[in-house]
Protein backbone atom coordinates (compact mmCIF):
# COMPACT_ATOMS: atom_id res chain seq x y z
CA UNK A 1 0.00 0.00 0.00
CA UNK A 2 1.09 3.30 -0.68
CA UNK A 3 0.64 5.75 2.20
CA UNK A 4 2.15 8.46 3.41
CA UNK A 5 3.01 9.11 7.18
CA UNK A 6 1.54 12.49 7.37
CA UNK A 7 -1.38 14.72 5.86
CA UNK A 8 -2.20 17.86 5.94
CA UNK A 9 -5.86 18.55 6.63
CA UNK A 10 -7.65 21.76 5.40
CA UNK A 11 -10.55 22.61 7.54
CA UNK A 12 -13.33 24.03 5.52
CA UNK A 13 -16.28 24.28 7.85
CA UNK A 14 -16.41 27.63 8.55
CA UNK A 15 -16.28 28.32 4.71
CA UNK A 16 -17.84 25.64 2.64
CA UNK A 17 -19.94 24.28 5.88
CA UNK A 18 -21.76 27.01 6.72
CA UNK A 19 -22.42 28.86 3.28
CA UNK A 20 -25.10 26.54 2.65
CA UNK A 21 -26.69 26.71 6.23
CA UNK A 22 -29.92 27.92 6.43
CA UNK A 23 -29.98 29.70 9.78
CA UNK A 24 -27.75 32.81 9.36
CA UNK A 25 -25.30 31.96 12.26
CA UNK A 26 -24.28 35.18 13.96
CA UNK A 27 -20.50 36.44 13.75
CA UNK A 28 -19.59 35.84 17.70
CA UNK A 29 -20.55 32.06 16.86
CA UNK A 30 -18.44 31.13 14.09
CA UNK A 31 -15.52 32.84 15.85
CA UNK A 32 -15.90 30.46 18.61
CA UNK A 33 -16.09 27.46 16.63
CA UNK A 34 -12.99 28.84 14.27
CA UNK A 35 -11.54 29.36 17.63
CA UNK A 36 -11.95 25.83 19.16
CA UNK A 37 -11.26 24.63 15.41
CA UNK A 38 -7.69 26.84 15.40
CA UNK A 39 -7.34 24.97 19.55
CA UNK A 40 -7.47 21.01 17.98
CA UNK A 41 -4.37 21.76 16.09
CA UNK A 42 -5.68 22.43 12.97
CA UNK A 43 -3.17 24.68 10.65
CA UNK A 44 -4.68 25.47 7.73
CA UNK A 45 -8.14 26.32 7.24
CA UNK A 46 -10.88 28.58 4.73
CA UNK A 47 -12.28 31.35 7.38
CA UNK A 48 -14.88 32.53 5.03
CA UNK A 49 -15.17 34.25 1.16
CA UNK A 50 -15.54 37.78 -0.76
CA UNK A 51 -18.48 36.68 -2.36
CA UNK A 52 -21.68 38.61 -2.99
CA UNK A 53 -23.79 39.00 0.00
CA UNK A 54 -26.87 38.46 -1.73
CA UNK A 55 -25.81 35.10 -3.36
CA UNK A 56 -24.46 33.96 -0.24
CA UNK A 57 -25.65 36.09 2.78
CA UNK A 58 -24.22 33.12 5.06
CA UNK A 59 -20.70 34.72 4.37
CA UNK A 60 -21.54 38.73 4.28
CA UNK A 61 -19.42 39.02 7.88
CA UNK A 62 -16.10 38.04 6.08
CA UNK A 63 -14.12 41.27 7.32
CA UNK A 64 -15.13 40.84 11.05
CA UNK A 65 -14.12 37.01 10.62
CA UNK A 66 -11.15 37.81 9.10
CA UNK A 67 -10.38 40.62 11.92
CA UNK A 68 -10.90 38.32 14.98
CA UNK A 69 -9.83 35.11 13.24
CA UNK A 70 -6.03 35.62 11.08
CA UNK A 71 -3.29 34.24 12.94
CA UNK A 72 0.29 32.90 11.75
CA UNK A 73 -1.09 29.82 10.11
CA UNK A 74 -2.73 29.28 6.35
CA UNK A 75 -5.90 31.04 6.56
CA UNK A 76 -7.58 30.81 3.80
CA UNK A 77 -10.44 33.65 2.01
CA UNK A 78 -12.27 32.74 -1.11
CA UNK A 79 -12.87 35.24 -3.58
CA UNK A 80 -13.67 34.52 -7.22
CA UNK A 81 -13.06 38.18 -8.97
CA UNK A 82 -11.73 41.43 -8.73
CA UNK A 83 -14.09 43.02 -6.14
CA UNK A 84 -13.06 39.92 -4.21
CA UNK A 85 -9.46 40.35 -4.61
CA UNK A 86 -9.66 44.10 -3.74
CA UNK A 87 -11.75 43.05 -0.56
CA UNK A 88 -8.99 41.10 0.45
CA UNK A 89 -6.29 43.27 0.07
CA UNK A 90 -7.48 45.78 2.77
CA UNK A 91 -7.23 42.97 5.00
CA UNK A 92 -3.84 41.22 6.57
CA UNK A 93 -5.10 38.06 5.15
CA UNK A 94 -2.17 36.63 2.90
CA UNK A 95 -4.08 33.37 1.43
CA UNK A 96 -6.62 33.39 -0.78
CA UNK A 97 -8.60 30.41 -2.82
CA UNK A 98 -10.05 31.39 -6.08
CA UNK A 99 -12.85 28.89 -7.50
CA UNK A 100 -13.86 28.04 -10.95
CA UNK A 101 -15.76 24.61 -12.37
CA UNK A 102 -14.58 22.79 -14.72
CA UNK A 103 -18.04 22.26 -16.33
CA UNK A 104 -20.07 25.84 -17.81
CA UNK A 105 -23.14 24.88 -16.68
CA UNK A 106 -22.10 25.22 -12.92
CA UNK A 107 -19.54 27.60 -13.34
CA UNK A 108 -22.52 29.93 -14.88
CA UNK A 109 -24.70 28.59 -11.77
CA UNK A 110 -22.11 29.83 -9.26
CA UNK A 111 -20.37 32.99 -10.53
CA UNK A 112 -22.32 33.81 -13.03
CA UNK A 113 -19.79 33.55 -16.01
CA UNK A 114 -18.64 31.12 -18.55
CA UNK A 115 -15.36 29.01 -17.42
CA UNK A 116 -13.50 30.59 -20.51
CA UNK A 117 -14.36 33.64 -19.17
CA UNK A 118 -13.69 32.96 -15.62
CA UNK A 119 -10.00 31.99 -16.26
CA UNK A 120 -9.56 35.02 -18.71
CA UNK A 121 -10.23 37.27 -15.64
CA UNK A 122 -8.26 34.77 -13.27
CA UNK A 123 -4.68 34.84 -14.84
CA UNK A 124 -4.03 38.73 -14.59
CA UNK A 125 -5.06 38.35 -10.65
CA UNK A 126 -3.07 35.36 -10.29
CA UNK A 127 -0.20 37.08 -11.30
CA UNK A 128 -0.49 40.15 -9.48
CA UNK A 129 -1.20 38.27 -6.32
CA UNK A 130 1.99 36.33 -6.48
CA UNK A 131 3.89 39.41 -7.30
CA UNK A 132 2.53 40.70 -4.19
CA UNK A 133 3.58 36.98 -2.27
CA UNK A 134 0.52 35.82 -1.40
CA UNK A 135 -0.40 32.17 -1.20
CA UNK A 136 -2.89 30.96 -3.96
CA UNK A 137 -4.74 28.20 -4.18
CA UNK A 138 -7.37 27.16 -6.78
CA UNK A 139 -10.31 25.37 -5.87
CA UNK A 140 -11.55 23.36 -9.10
CA UNK A 141 -15.29 22.31 -8.94
CA UNK A 142 -17.23 19.53 -10.51
CA UNK A 143 -14.11 17.66 -11.38
CA UNK A 144 -15.67 14.52 -11.70
CA UNK A 145 -19.28 15.02 -12.13
CA UNK A 146 -21.45 18.29 -12.69
CA UNK A 147 -25.21 18.83 -11.36
CA UNK A 148 -26.03 19.59 -14.72
CA UNK A 149 -23.72 17.87 -17.43
CA UNK A 150 -23.65 14.50 -15.68
CA UNK A 151 -19.92 13.25 -16.02
CA UNK A 152 -17.07 15.72 -16.52
CA UNK A 153 -13.79 14.40 -18.70
CA UNK A 154 -10.47 13.74 -16.71
CA UNK A 155 -8.80 15.64 -19.69
CA UNK A 156 -11.01 18.76 -18.97
CA UNK A 157 -9.38 19.07 -15.26
CA UNK A 158 -6.20 17.96 -16.07
CA UNK A 159 -6.29 20.80 -18.78
CA UNK A 160 -7.94 23.57 -16.34
CA UNK A 161 -5.54 22.85 -13.61
CA UNK A 162 -2.55 22.66 -16.12
CA UNK A 163 -3.94 27.00 -16.95
CA UNK A 164 -3.91 27.24 -13.25
CA UNK A 165 -0.21 25.57 -12.96
CA UNK A 166 0.62 28.12 -15.80
CA UNK A 167 -0.60 31.33 -13.71
CA UNK A 168 1.31 30.60 -10.94
CA UNK A 169 -0.60 28.72 -8.49
CA UNK A 170 1.15 27.35 -5.22
CA UNK A 171 -2.03 24.47 -4.96
CA UNK A 172 -4.73 22.62 -6.80
CA UNK A 173 -7.96 21.59 -4.65
CA UNK A 174 -9.62 19.65 -6.69
CA UNK A 175 -13.38 18.65 -5.85
CA UNK A 176 -16.01 15.99 -6.15
CA UNK A 177 -18.83 19.11 -5.93
CA UNK A 178 -21.64 17.22 -5.92
CA UNK A 179 -20.19 13.38 -3.68
CA UNK A 180 -20.67 11.39 -6.85
CA UNK A 181 -16.87 10.18 -7.69
CA UNK A 182 -16.02 6.69 -7.11
CA UNK A 183 -12.95 5.27 -5.75
CA UNK A 184 -11.73 4.12 -8.71
CA UNK A 185 -12.13 7.39 -10.41
CA UNK A 186 -10.68 9.68 -7.76
CA UNK A 187 -7.62 6.93 -7.59
CA UNK A 188 -6.91 7.76 -11.51
CA UNK A 189 -7.37 11.14 -11.26
CA UNK A 190 -5.23 11.85 -9.06
CA UNK A 191 -3.10 9.59 -10.29
CA UNK A 192 -2.69 11.35 -13.65
CA UNK A 193 -3.06 15.12 -11.53
CA UNK A 194 0.10 13.58 -9.75
CA UNK A 195 2.82 13.05 -12.41
CA UNK A 196 1.27 15.70 -14.60
CA UNK A 197 1.88 18.83 -11.95
CA UNK A 198 4.87 17.21 -9.17
CA UNK A 199 5.75 20.49 -8.32
CA UNK A 200 2.25 21.91 -7.35
CA UNK A 201 0.53 21.24 -4.03
CA UNK A 202 -2.76 18.63 -4.84
CA UNK A 203 -5.81 18.59 -2.52
CA UNK A 204 -8.62 16.55 -2.48
CA UNK A 205 -12.23 18.07 -1.35
CA UNK A 206 -14.83 15.24 -1.11
CA UNK A 207 -18.34 15.86 -0.51
CA UNK A 208 -19.98 12.42 1.43
CA UNK A 209 -23.44 12.66 -0.45
CA UNK A 210 -23.46 8.84 -1.48
CA UNK A 211 -21.42 7.68 1.27
CA UNK A 212 -17.93 7.16 -0.56
CA UNK A 213 -16.20 10.23 0.64
CA UNK A 214 -13.79 8.06 2.90
CA UNK A 215 -13.70 5.62 -0.07
CA UNK A 216 -12.36 8.28 -1.71
CA UNK A 217 -9.78 9.35 0.79
CA UNK A 218 -8.76 6.15 0.74
CA UNK A 219 -8.24 5.84 -2.95
CA UNK A 220 -6.29 9.54 -2.96
CA UNK A 221 -3.98 8.41 -0.33
CA UNK A 222 -3.16 5.65 -2.97
CA UNK A 223 -2.34 7.60 -5.81
CA UNK A 224 0.09 10.16 -3.65
CA UNK A 225 -2.35 12.90 -2.39
CA UNK A 226 -1.45 13.82 1.34
CA UNK A 227 -3.95 17.02 1.38
CA UNK A 228 -7.02 16.52 2.22
CA UNK A 229 -10.06 19.60 2.36
CA UNK A 230 -12.43 18.44 5.10
CA UNK A 231 -15.22 19.80 7.38
CA UNK A 232 -15.56 19.56 10.91
CA UNK A 233 -19.16 18.01 11.27
CA UNK A 234 -19.49 16.54 7.64
CA UNK A 235 -20.78 20.08 7.41
CA UNK A 236 -20.93 21.98 3.75
CA UNK A 237 -22.45 22.09 0.40
CA UNK A 238 -22.53 24.83 -2.39
CA UNK A 239 -26.18 26.57 -2.50
CA UNK A 240 -25.34 26.52 -6.21
CA UNK A 241 -25.17 22.78 -6.83
CA UNK A 242 -28.40 20.63 -6.23
CA UNK A 243 -27.93 17.89 -4.68
CA UNK A 244 -24.89 18.00 -2.79
CA UNK A 245 -24.49 17.54 0.24
CA UNK A 246 -21.78 17.63 3.36
CA UNK A 247 -18.23 17.98 3.23
CA UNK A 248 -16.12 14.22 4.36
CA UNK A 249 -15.94 15.07 8.26
CA UNK A 250 -12.82 16.25 9.57
CA UNK A 251 -12.98 13.77 12.51
CA UNK A 252 -13.75 10.78 10.70
CA UNK A 253 -10.95 11.43 8.66
CA UNK A 254 -8.60 12.10 11.24
CA UNK A 255 -9.59 9.01 12.96
CA UNK A 256 -9.37 7.12 9.90
CA UNK A 257 -5.84 7.89 9.37
CA UNK A 258 -4.83 7.93 13.49
CA UNK A 259 -5.76 4.16 13.42
CA UNK A 260 -3.77 3.80 10.27
CA UNK A 261 -0.66 5.71 12.12
CA UNK A 262 -1.01 8.16 9.34
CA UNK A 263 -0.02 11.58 11.47
CA UNK A 264 -2.32 14.89 11.26
CA UNK A 265 -1.54 17.10 14.65
CA UNK A 266 -5.23 17.09 15.04
CA UNK A 267 -6.53 16.11 18.38
CA UNK A 268 -9.96 14.19 17.93
CA UNK A 269 -11.06 15.31 21.62
CA UNK A 270 -11.13 18.98 21.09
CA UNK A 271 -12.12 18.43 17.46
CA UNK A 272 -15.68 17.46 19.04
CA UNK A 273 -15.62 19.93 20.94
CA UNK A 274 -15.13 22.17 18.32
CA UNK A 275 -18.62 20.39 16.45
CA UNK A 276 -20.14 20.99 19.80
CA UNK A 277 -19.85 24.57 20.02
CA UNK A 278 -21.85 24.64 16.18
CA UNK A 279 -23.94 22.22 16.35
CA UNK A 280 -26.43 23.90 18.29
CA UNK A 281 -27.33 27.14 16.11
CA UNK A 282 -27.32 24.55 13.06
CA UNK A 283 -30.77 23.65 10.96
CA UNK A 284 -29.77 20.19 10.80
CA UNK A 285 -27.69 17.49 12.74
CA UNK A 286 -24.41 16.16 12.64
CA UNK A 287 -24.14 13.20 11.18
CA UNK A 288 -20.57 11.98 11.01
CA UNK A 289 -19.56 8.91 12.24
CA UNK A 290 -17.20 9.72 14.83
CA UNK A 291 -19.03 12.55 16.58
CA UNK A 292 -21.96 10.19 16.91
CA UNK A 293 -19.87 7.94 18.88
CA UNK A 294 -18.36 10.31 20.84
CA UNK A 295 -20.80 12.44 22.24
P1 LIG B 1 -22.97 38.93 -10.38
O1 LIG B 1 -24.35 39.28 -9.92
O2 LIG B 1 -22.77 38.50 -11.79
O3 LIG B 1 -21.88 40.05 -10.05
O4 LIG B 1 -22.43 37.80 -9.40
P2 LIG B 1 -21.80 41.58 -10.30
O5 LIG B 1 -20.38 41.87 -10.64
O6 LIG B 1 -22.90 42.05 -11.24
O7 LIG B 1 -22.10 42.18 -8.84
C1 LIG B 1 -23.34 42.02 -8.21
C2 LIG B 1 -23.25 42.59 -6.80
O8 LIG B 1 -22.37 41.78 -6.01
C3 LIG B 1 -22.66 43.98 -6.73
O9 LIG B 1 -23.21 44.61 -5.58
C4 LIG B 1 -21.20 43.74 -6.48
O10 LIG B 1 -20.56 44.83 -5.85
C5 LIG B 1 -21.26 42.55 -5.54
P3 LIG B 1 -24.47 45.63 -5.72
O11 LIG B 1 -23.99 46.71 -6.62
O12 LIG B 1 -25.59 44.83 -6.34
O13 LIG B 1 -24.73 46.03 -4.30
N1 LIG B 1 -20.07 41.71 -5.62
C6 LIG B 1 -19.37 41.29 -4.54
N2 LIG B 1 -19.52 41.51 -3.23
C7 LIG B 1 -18.61 40.93 -2.40
N3 LIG B 1 -17.59 40.16 -2.84
C8 LIG B 1 -17.42 39.94 -4.15
C9 LIG B 1 -18.34 40.51 -5.05
N4 LIG B 1 -18.45 40.46 -6.39
C10 LIG B 1 -19.51 41.21 -6.72
N5 LIG B 1 -16.41 39.16 -4.56
C11 LIG B 1 -20.61 36.79 -8.20
C12 LIG B 1 -21.12 37.28 -9.54
C13 LIG B 1 -19.33 36.05 -8.44
C14 LIG B 1 -20.39 37.98 -7.28
C15 LIG B 1 -21.71 35.88 -7.58
O14 LIG B 1 -22.05 34.91 -8.53
C16 LIG B 1 -21.24 35.20 -6.32
O15 LIG B 1 -21.06 35.82 -5.29
N6 LIG B 1 -21.06 33.88 -6.38
C17 LIG B 1 -20.51 33.16 -5.24
C18 LIG B 1 -20.97 31.77 -5.25
C19 LIG B 1 -20.38 31.02 -4.09
O16 LIG B 1 -19.93 31.56 -3.09
N7 LIG B 1 -20.40 29.68 -4.22
C20 LIG B 1 -19.90 28.81 -3.21
C21 LIG B 1 -18.41 28.75 -3.18
S1 LIG B 1 -17.74 27.63 -4.38
C22 LIG B 1 -17.92 26.08 -3.66
O17 LIG B 1 -18.56 25.93 -2.66
C23 LIG B 1 -17.22 24.91 -4.28
C24 LIG B 1 -15.97 24.47 -3.50
O18 LIG B 1 -16.30 24.11 -2.17
C25 LIG B 1 -15.35 23.25 -4.18
C26 LIG B 1 -16.41 22.19 -4.50
O19 LIG B 1 -16.90 21.52 -3.58
O20 LIG B 1 -16.75 22.12 -5.68
C27 LIG B 1 -14.91 25.57 -3.46
MG1 LIG C 1 -17.10 22.11 -1.56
Amino acid sequence: MNLPKEVTIIEVGPRDGLQNEKNLISTEDKIAFISKLKSSGIKEMELTSFVSPKWVPQMKDANDIISACLDDNRNFVLAPNRKGIDLLYQTDCKAVAVFVGVSESFNKKNINKSTKESMEDLGPIITELKDKGYFVRACISTSFYCPFEGKVSSEDVVALCSQFVQFGVDELSVADTIGMATPQEAFFLFKSLKEAFPNTLLTAHFHDTRGMALANVFAALQAGVDRFDTSAGGLGGCPFAPGATGNVATEDVVFMLAQMGIETGIDLDKLVEAVKVIEPHLSRGIESKYFGLNT
